[in-house]
């Protein structure tokens, strides 16, 4: 089947099974490789993606699911070469070490701070426990959200 999926502002014609994780279709198919494929069922977040400005696990989203509606990947945040603050903040904090879990990890981070622009940490961990990182980076991932939350990083 053929479908439109509107991907970081650019529409695509994709032609797949309907049941094609949009994760496959980013990256196999529209070539964006920023989101992960970690677990592979929904558990650990690298795969996250935005869809109409919601949170999704892109490895269990099937494509039509995303069909006509906005998708937004790491790739699609930083604007005119200035990184989203949730993108500087991670950089500012330091972090991560692997990277793995990153771009899922900031895109669940963008999403929880358009809900709650100002969370405590409290509500970061909270908003941020469906995310695994295997480096154990939790406490300087809080921290990069804090500094996205309060405009400090720069
Ligand atoms: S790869 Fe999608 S949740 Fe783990
Ligand atoms: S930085 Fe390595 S998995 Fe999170």
């Amino acid at each position: 089947m053929a479908f439109e999926i509107l991907v970081n502002g650019a529409s695509h014609r994709v032609e797949t099974d309907p049941e094609t994780s949009l994760l496959s279709v980013l990256r196999n198919q529209l070539g964006l490789t920023g989101s992960k494929y970690g677990c592979g069922e929904g558990q650990c977040g690298a795969c996250a993606v935005l869809i109409d400005g919601r949170a999704v696990r892109s490895c269990i989203t099937p494509v039509k699911h995303a069909a006509g509606r906005h998708v937004t990947t790491i790739e699609g945040l930083a604007r005119n070469g200035k990184l989203h603050p949730v993108q500087q903040g991670f950089l500012d904090a330091d972090a991560l070490q692997c990277g793995y879990c990153t771009p899922g990890m900031v895109m669940s981070a963008v999403a929880l701070l358009a809900k709650d622009p100002h969370p405590t940490d409290a509500a970061i961990r909270r908003g941020m426990e469906g995310n695994v990182c295997r480096c154990g980076t939790y406490p300087r991932i809080v921290a990069a959200v804090r500094m996205a939350s309060k405009g400090a990083a720069r």
